[in-house]
């Protein structure tokens, strides 16, 4: 028997890296997936080659709840260490096809659950942002208000606790600026942990990208995107002084804004990729490359994990 699952990549529009510490955060999922197809084999294999522990940290921790070897084929639209949740994206398919594989069929809820719970063992740290966009697909909002949208579920890590609901995302345009830098997740959630946990000022700057991303979830519920862009901007000027942005980010970030309602690095930062939110993709595809980005505009409103 072989099983074939995809799921997508995401992007946050607002309140990475505060979300690990239980603020609201928004993450949409986009048209950049990972596809992986199991089977059961002899010997486990990674895209025919033998599985090497170190290489494949994710999937040495997943392959902990396989009952025999399995010949693993990968095909990913999404640069690891991009900011566009290359790791979730994989957890979520990979464990999707192993669930159908061992006849233990997953649904949305159990997929964000189990793939958070890699991301966080893996990472050291994570909230369950990127995991339950790349299960549910559409838009997330995590720790919103109960007329954010349809509830989800709720996930807990060592006290700490997350509520997730649907979204409905207006019609807009977004466009990713890669940097080509990758940049592990891990260390990014560290930094800004021992700089929150040592700095009352850093512990103010994660509660004002709460309150920014709150603004955020009212903004696009009225579809207001002059406000929006704005907050995504400020946004990105807090992530700077908690020390996760880079000159790259930098430069394409501000190259961007002067065709764009608002700009900021998404994901983990140090590297890895910007968004702009615009009515003109062209000019900003065009500010990005001239500065040493790679740009590309991103489809939203995809479905999450699924079989193919
Ligand atoms: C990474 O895509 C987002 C972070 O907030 C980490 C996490 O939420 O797990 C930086």
């Amino acid at each position: 028997m072989t099983v074939t699952a995809s799921a997508p990549g995401k992007l946050i529009i607002l309140g990475e890296h505060a979300v690990v510490y239980g603020k609201p955060a928004i993450a949409l999922a986009i048209d950049r997936r990972i596809k992986c197809t199991l089977s059961k084999a002899s010997e486990t294999t990674v895209n025919g080659r033998p599985f090497e522990d170190d290489k494949h940290p994710y999937l040495k921790h997943m392959l902990l709840s396989s009952p025999h070897p399995v010949r693993i084929e990968t095909e990913s639209g999404i640069p690891p260490g991009s900011g566009l949740g290359s790791s979730a994206a994989l957890s979520a398919s990979f464990l999707k096809a192993l669930g159908k594989l061992k006849g233990d069929e997953m649904d949305g809820e159990r997929l964000a659950k189990e793939a958070f719970s890699v991301e966080y063992t893996v990472q050291g740290g994570a909230s369950p942002l990127d995991t339950s966009a790349s299960a549910h697909g559409n838009g997330v909002a995590l720790n919103a208000p109960e007329d954010a949208g349809e509830f989800l579920w709720e996930i807990s890590m060592n006290g700490r606790r997350w509520s997730v609901r649907d979204i409905k995302i207006p019609e807009m345009t977004l466009v990713v600026g890669y940097t080509g830098l990758h940049a592990a997740t891990g260390p990014l959630v560290e930094k800004v942990r021992k700089y929150r946990d040592k700095n009352t000022f850093a512990a103010d700057i994660v509660n004002e990208i709460g309150c920014v991303t709150l603004e955020g979830m009212d903004a696009l519920r009225k579809n207001d995107l002059v406000r929006l862009g704005k907050l995504m901007t400020h946004d990105h000027k807090l992530l700077s002084i908690l020390g996760v942005s880079c000159n790259e980010l930098n430069k394409l970030v501000d190259a961007s804004l002067r065709h764009s309602y608002g700009a900021k690095l998404t994901g983990a930062g140090g590297g890895g990729s910007m968004m702009a939110l615009t009515d003109d993709p062209d000019k900003v595809c065009e500010a990005i490359a001239l500065h040493g980005g790679k740009p590309f505009v991103v489809r939203t409103g995809v479905p999450g994990a699924k079989y193919e």
